[in-house]
């Protein structure tokens, strides 16, 4: 079992597949952005070898995250072989939605069915501005789809100033006959966006609209570690999540390990030292030598990885570490 100088059990791994993505959202990425040259990615084959090695010593659950999943090609093919794994229970995707549509079918026969879906407006030219493309309409087609065929969704929009606030009650809405969670995270300035963030809302400002529309508007306490306060109201049938991404107040229960595209393995978000996994699938190592390396890593995970980093405030793209 892996486990931190603090006990907690790393149960949960985000593996980035790609750095890649076919929108432009302006808090992730500039317009001309440089992507990683692709033989610097990690390929599929050493990532099903090290969530094999990984599943052997304790991890269950896997979300695939990006840049957007769907642009690498392959992904099904990969997905087939990562549900096989012994001791992955569960297997999570988040993606822009653009090219799900196709695929839900095959995502749901093989029992991927939590979905993560990016979506920061119900307005097409709120979404146009944010995302710089327009694909509003495919996107929402994937996820009435999600909805029919009763996917795990969560949305997830990134709340800006002066941007989509005004679209934080129309997104609340979807969840009005769906039992989907939308979940509301706190903005990440982020190194080579472009985009200044002068004022950022935080979680209490987004909880404040919140309670203003719904009267009975009410936290509910859970036991499981996550990066998101849940609420409920009798107006929605599904529920709501905020994530204060930027004031972090969940850091202490963190259970859980990054690979970015590059192969790094990063314990928090946050931090800017990484250990190289593929330089060691590359290598002779045995398995053993391997898992004892990320072991080694695992133990320099702070109790919350920001504490001692306050100034470290500014982060590489998300596409690239993978959220
Ligand atoms: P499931 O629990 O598998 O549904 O996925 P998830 O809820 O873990 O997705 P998650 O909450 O991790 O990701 C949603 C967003 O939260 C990300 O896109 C980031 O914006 C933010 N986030 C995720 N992990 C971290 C973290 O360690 N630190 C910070 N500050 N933000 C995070
Ligand atoms: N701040 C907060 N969340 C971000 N994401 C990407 N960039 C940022 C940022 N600057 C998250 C969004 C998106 C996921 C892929 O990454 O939630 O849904
Ligand atoms: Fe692509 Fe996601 Fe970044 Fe938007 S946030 S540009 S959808 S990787």
């Amino acid at each position: 079992m892996l486990t931190d100088k603090f006990n907690r059990q790393i149960k949960y791994v985000r593996l980035a597949v790609t750095d890649r993505c076919n929108l432009r959202c302006t808090y992730c990425m500039p317009e001309h952005m440089k992507f990683v040259q692709k033989d610097k990615l990690l390929t599929f084959e050493e990532m099903i070898k090290l969530m094999e090695i990984l599943a052997q010593n304790g991890v269950e659950k896997v979300r695939i995250t990006g840049g957007e999943p769907f642009v690498r090609s392959g992904l099904i093919h990969f997905l087939e072989q990562l549900v096989k794994i012994e001791g992955i229970k569960k297997v999570g995707i988040t993606s822009n939605g653009v090219l799900l549509e196709e695929h839900l079918e095959v995502l749901n026969d093989l029992g991927i069915k939590d979905i993560n879906l990016s979506l920061d407006a119900v307005s097409r030219s709120k979404f146009q501005e944010i995302t710089r493309r327009d694909d509003f309409d495919k996107v929402m087609s994937s996820l009435k789809k999600m909805i029919k065929m009763d996917f795990n969704v969560k949305v997830n929009m990134v709340v800006m100033d002066s941007k989509n606030t005004d679209q934080i009650i129309p997104l609340a809405l979807l969840a009005k006959n769906a039992p989907i969670e939308i979940r509301y995270i706190e903005e990440m300035p982020f190194n080579g966006t472009g985009r200044e963030v002068s004022t950022t809302w935080n979680y209490k400002d987004i909880e404040e609209v919140l309670f203003n529309e719904f009267s009975d508007f009410e936290k509910i306490k859970t036991n499981q570690p996550s990066t998101a306060q849940i609420y409920q109201t009798k107006f929605l049938k599904g529920k709501i999540g905020i994530i204060p991404a930027f004031s972090r107040t969940f850091c202490g229960t963190c259970d859980r390990l990054r690979i970015t595209s590059l192969g790094q393995i990063r314990n928090c978000l946050y931090s800017k030292d990484g250990l190289d996994l593929r330089a060691l699938v590359r290598s002779d190592m045995s398995n053993q030598e391997i898992v004892d390396e990320i072991q080694n890593h695992l133990y320099k995970k702070k109790k919350s990885g920001w504490e001692e980093e306050e100034d470290n405030n500014q982060l590489d793209s998300m596409s690239m570490i993978g959220g």
